[in-house]
């Protein structure tokens, strides 16, 4: 199987890199904005530069791989951005800013659907694939009961239309390419960092814990049957819509 995982240089992307790798079967490619061109680490391992908020950059990694990779098995996109040094999550709405919201729509929502665009050819050259997206239970609509959080909660709720939208579109073109969103539970990461302390004594998973848990459900959903994105949590329960 060939994977390739955006956003595997830290985080729940690492991991789930790194639990693969120890299966030693899988042809991996990270990705991550801090690596270079295409380059083999060692035989099964290679990363790439790419920043899913440029599409000079998507396209730059699409042309080294198809010269590289026959087809891809699997494309799991982790790419996600909460908070930076400039902002925290909003309280209210008077915190919302353009800024925020465009770089949380960029990173966490179009640029899942520019990877896909991009690698349209290496995913559908095959008898099957799996394209999954991270995505957050907090983009839930029907799970909305706390608000705040408008900018991340918004552009995970516009990656799960997009991802649907995708869906239904390749299921006449490619039927054999399926679609996961999938919520990998908080995770102990650059991410959550700055939310830990409130959590629930044990709500707080090991990132290699995610890892193990989201590759069991890749495993078991990789072939199912809906021409919809199933969204599911790293458990496999089904999250509302
Ligand atoms: N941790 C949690 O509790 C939790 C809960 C629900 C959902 N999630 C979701 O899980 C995913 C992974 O999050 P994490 O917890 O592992 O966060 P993290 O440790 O902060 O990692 C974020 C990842 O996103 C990548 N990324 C950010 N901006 C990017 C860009 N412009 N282009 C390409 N890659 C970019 C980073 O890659 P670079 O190496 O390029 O920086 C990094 O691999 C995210 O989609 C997040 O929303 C996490």
């Amino acid at each position: 199987m060939i994977v390739i995982i955006i956003g595997a240089n830290r985080g729940i992307g690492a991991a789930l890199a790194n639990q693969l790798q120890t299966e030693n079967q899988h042809t991996l490619i990270r990705t991550s904005r801090a690596f270079g061109s295409l380059k083999q680490t060692d035989t099964l391992n290679w990363t790439i530069h790419c920043d899913v908020t440029k599409e000079a950059s998507i396209d730059a990694m699409k042309k080294q791989l198809e010269d590289q990779f026959p087809n891809l098995d699997w494309v799991i996109n982790c790419a996600g951005i909460l908070h930076t040094d400039q902002y925290m999550p909003e309280k209210s709405l008077d915190q919302i800013t353009t800024h925020q919201m465009t770089q949380n729509f960029m990173t966490n929502a179009v640029g899942h659907l520019l990877v896909i665009k991009a690698l349209q050819r290496l995913i559908t050259v095959g008898t099957q694939a799996l394209v999954c997206s991270v995505s957050a239970r907090i983009g839930s609509i029907e799970d909305n009961h706390l608000g705040g959080w408008y900018a991340y909660r918004m552009s995970k709720a516009a990656l799960n239309m997009g991802i649907k939208t995708t869906a239904i579109e390749w299921a006449r073109l490619f039927p054999q390419v399926k679609f996961l969103l999938i919520h990998p539970g908080t995770t102990d990461t650059d991410l959550s960092a700055p939310f830990q302390n409130r959590l629930p004594t044990g709500q707080l998973q090991a990132a290699t814990r995610t890892a193990k848990l989201l590759i069991k459900q890749l495993k078991s959903n990789q072939n199912h049957t809906s021409k919809h994105p199933l969204f599911i949590d790293y458990n496999g329960a089904d999250i509302d819509w």
